[in-house]
C-alpha cells in the first residue's frame, strides 16, 4: 500500500466535517513521528479556532464524593479499594463551591462524583441543583457526571435545573468493555442511558480512555464513529493512566516512556476527533495535565476547547485518584485562576469568561437557523 498523502487527508478534513475513512482516521491516530503529529495538531487547531475562537469555557469541577457501587477494573475509587477512605460533599460545601465558582467567572460548573443509586442521594442532587438556580439566576452552566441512573432521576434532575450530561462510554469496543468491567456493568445500559439523557434534551457528552491495554488505533477510530453515531455533543476523553491498588494497574510500570507515549497518543486522539467532528466541545481533560505540566494547554492546541479546572480539589484529592500522579491543585482560588489565565495566555487563547460555553453542535440542533 502506497504512504498515505498526510497534507491531502488534513487539507479535506479541514474543509468538510465527516469527510475521513475510518483507515484514515486510525492512521492519524497512529502518527508518531514529531513533524506528522505536530502538522495534525496543527489542523485541527484551525478547526477548534474556526468553530470557537481562541477562547477555552471553563467549567469548575466539583468533585463531589468518592462513594461508588461501580467496581472498574481501571478506577483507583472502585468499590473494591479499600485503600480510599471514602467522603461526600454535603450540601453545604458543594454550595460553597457554586458561590466560589461564580466569583471565579467560570460560567459553568461540573458536579462528579462516584455512582450511587438512591433516593436520598437523588434528592440531595435535586436540592444542590435548585439552590444553584436560584443562586445564579439560571445564569451558571450545569452538568452533571454522576453515572448510570434510571429514567425517573435523570428526569427529575433535568428538571431540577441541570442542562448537561457526562457519561463516558470508556470503550465502544465491547469486547474491551467486557474485559475492563466486572460481568455486572452493561454496556448496553450505558447506551441506554445515553439515549434517555438525549431524551431528556440533556447536552450529552461521553468519551474513553486513550491507550488501554489490548486497545488499537482502530479502536478508537470506532470510538470516534461511536461518538459520531450517538450525535454527542461534548466529548470528555483522556490517556489511560494505571493505578496501582486496581486489577488493570497493578502491573503496568507508569515510566517517563508510558507519559510521553500516552500524551502523544491521546493529544493525536483529541485533534483526530476535531477534524472529524468539527463543532463539539472537546475537555482538555485532567489526565493530559497528569502525563506533562503543560498537558492541558497542549490539548488545547490540538484542538480541545473547553478545560475543567478542580475547584475544591485540595481537601479531598487524595481520596479522589482515579489514577497515579493525578495532580492536586487547588483552581479555585484567585491565584489558580490567574495561573491558568497566563497558561492560556501564553499559548494565544483567552477564557470565555461567565458564559456557558454551550457546545456548538447543540446549538445547531436546537436551533437549526443558528449557524454558530
Ligand atoms: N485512567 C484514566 N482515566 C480514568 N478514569 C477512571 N480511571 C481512570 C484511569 N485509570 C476516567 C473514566 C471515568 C472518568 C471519571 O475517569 O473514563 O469515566
Amino acid at each position: 500500500m502506497n504512504k498515505p498523502d498526510l497534507a491531502e487527508i488534513l487539507a479535506r478534513a479541514k474543509a468538510r466535517r465527516q469527510s475521513l475513512s475510518r483507515g484514515e482516521l486510525a492512521y492519524l491516530i497512529g502518527l508518531e513521528s514529531p513533524e506528522e503529529t505536530q502538522a495534525l495538531r496543527a489542523a485541527a487547531y484551525e478547526v477548534k479556532v474556526r468553530n470557537s475562537g481562541k477562547t477555552v469555557s471553563m467549567r469548575g469541577l466539583v468533585e463531589m464524593g468518592n462513594k461508588c457501587a461501580k467496581d472498574c477494573c481501571y478506577c483507583g475509587i472502585r468499590r473494591s479499594n479499600t485503600e480510599v477512605v471514602r467522603f461526600e460533599l454535603d450540601e453545604d460545601a458543594v454550595m460553597e463551591a457554586v458561590r466560589r465558582n461564580m466569583e471565579l467567572q467560570y460560567g459553568s460548573i461540573v458536579l462528579q462524583s462516584g455512582e450511587i443509586e438512591s433516593e436520598r442521594h437523588t434528592e440531595l442532587i435535586e436540592r444542590i441543583l435548585r439552590g444553584i438556580s436560584n443562586m445564579s439566576g439560571g445564569r451558571l452552566g450545569v452538568t452533571l457526571s454522576l453515572g448510570e441512573q434510571s429514567r425517573g432521576t435523570y428526569e427529575r434532575w433535568r428538571a431540577a435545573g441541570a442542562h448537561r450530561y457526562l457519561l463516558r462510554i470508556e470503550t465502544s469496543n465491547r469486547h474491551l468493555y467486557a474485559a475492563l468491567h466486572p460481568e455486572s456493568h452493561s454496556y448496553d445500559r450505558r447506551i441506554e442511558c445515553l439515549r434517555m439523557l438525549r431524551e431528556f434534551d440533556y447536552q450529552v457528552g461521553s468519551g474513553v480512555m486513550i491507550g488501554l491495554p489490548g486497545q488499537t488505533c482502530a479502536d478508537l477510530a470506532y470510538d470516534i464513529v461511536f461518538l459520531r453515531d450517538m450525535d454527542i455533543d461534548m466529548i470528555g476523553m483522556g490517556p489511560y493512566i494505571p493505578h496501582h491498588s486496581t486489577p488493570l494497574g497493578r502491573d503496568i510500570a507508569f515510566t517517563p516512556e508510558y507519559a510521553a507515549r500516552h500524551l502523544c497518543l491521546g493529544l493525536n486522539m483529541i485533534a483526530t476527533t476535531r477534524l472529524f467532528l468539527h463543532d463539539v466541545n472537546i475537555a482538555a481533560t485532567t489526565a493530559l495535565h497528569a502525563l506533562a505540566d503543560d498537558g492541558r494547554e497542549q490539548g488545547i492546541l490540538a484542538g480541545a476547547n473547553v478545560m475543567m479546572p478542580n475547584i475544591v480539589g485540595a481537601a479531598h484529592g487524595n481520596d479522589y485518584k482515579l489514577y497515579e500522579n493525578k495532580p492536586i491543585n487547588d483552581e479555585g482560588s484567585a491565584e489558580g485562576r490567574d495561573e491558568l489565565v497566563r497558561r492560556l495566555a501564553a499559548i494565544g487563547e483567552t477564557i470565555n469568561w461567565n458564559r456557558q460555553g454551550n457546545s456548538p453542535h447543540y446549538e445547531k440542533r436546537v436551533q437549526p437557523g443558528n449557524q454558530l
